[in-house]
């Protein structure tokens, strides 16, 4: 599997340390305040599963899926609710976790479709932020890297529902992915 991996994009010690740190951020943040974290599956599980160890207040989660690229790079601009939210998320602040913002397409929607169930707050951290990419204009309030335009893989992201397991962030041989 390291194989295809063209180059370490971000370490496994890198991804710990800022995910320690927006933890901390989250933390002090929502301090006072009920939390719900809304994890975009299937990208952000691992990303969740460490933030929230590193979130030191009280704080609920739930999941929901979107369309996914498939076995395409690119973003088609539509998105489609594959599973909801279990709870309302009225008077709730809620943080959206997402793994990577790309075009934004996918965020933007979610946003205006969460905004329009009146929780108490709504805000976005992703881990990954490919800004040159964006078409759709987003806010977003926590980021964890900043990263160039390359397809990337491993700490929950994949291409082709692969390569989730790597612990790091690593760019994918073009072969790998070009049809
Ligand atoms: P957007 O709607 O274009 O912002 O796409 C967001 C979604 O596309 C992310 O949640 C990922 O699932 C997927 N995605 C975008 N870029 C990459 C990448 O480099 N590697 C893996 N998945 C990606
Ligand atoms: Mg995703």
């Amino acid at each position: 599997m390291e194989a295809d991996i063209l180059r370490i994009l971000i370490s496994r010690e890198a991804l710990q340390a800022r995910v320690s740190e927006l933890g901390a951020q989250i933390s002090a943040d929502y301090a006072g305040r009920d939390l719900f974290l809304v994890a975009v599956l299937k990208g952000s599980v691992v990303f969740l599963a460490d933030l929230m160890r590193a979130i030191s207040i009280l704080h609920r989660i739930d999941f929901m899926a979107t369309s996914s690229y498939g076995a395409s790079t690119q973003s088609t601009g539509v998105v489609q609710i594959l599973k909801d939210l279990e709870e309302s998320i009225e008077g709730q602040n809620v943080l959206i976790v997402e793994d990577i913002i790309d075009s934004g397409h996918t965020l933007a929607y979610l946003r205006r479709l969460l905004l329009a169930r009146n929780p108490a707050s709504l805000c976005i951290c992703s881990l990954l932020d490919k800004k040159e990419r964006r078409e759709s204009d987003v806010p977003v309030d926590y980021i964890g890297f900043s990263i160039p335009n390359e397809f990337v893989v491993g700490y929950g992201l994949d291409f082709n529902e692969m390569y989730r397991n790597l612990p790091f962030i690593g760019v994918l041989k073009p072969e790998k992915y070009r049809v």
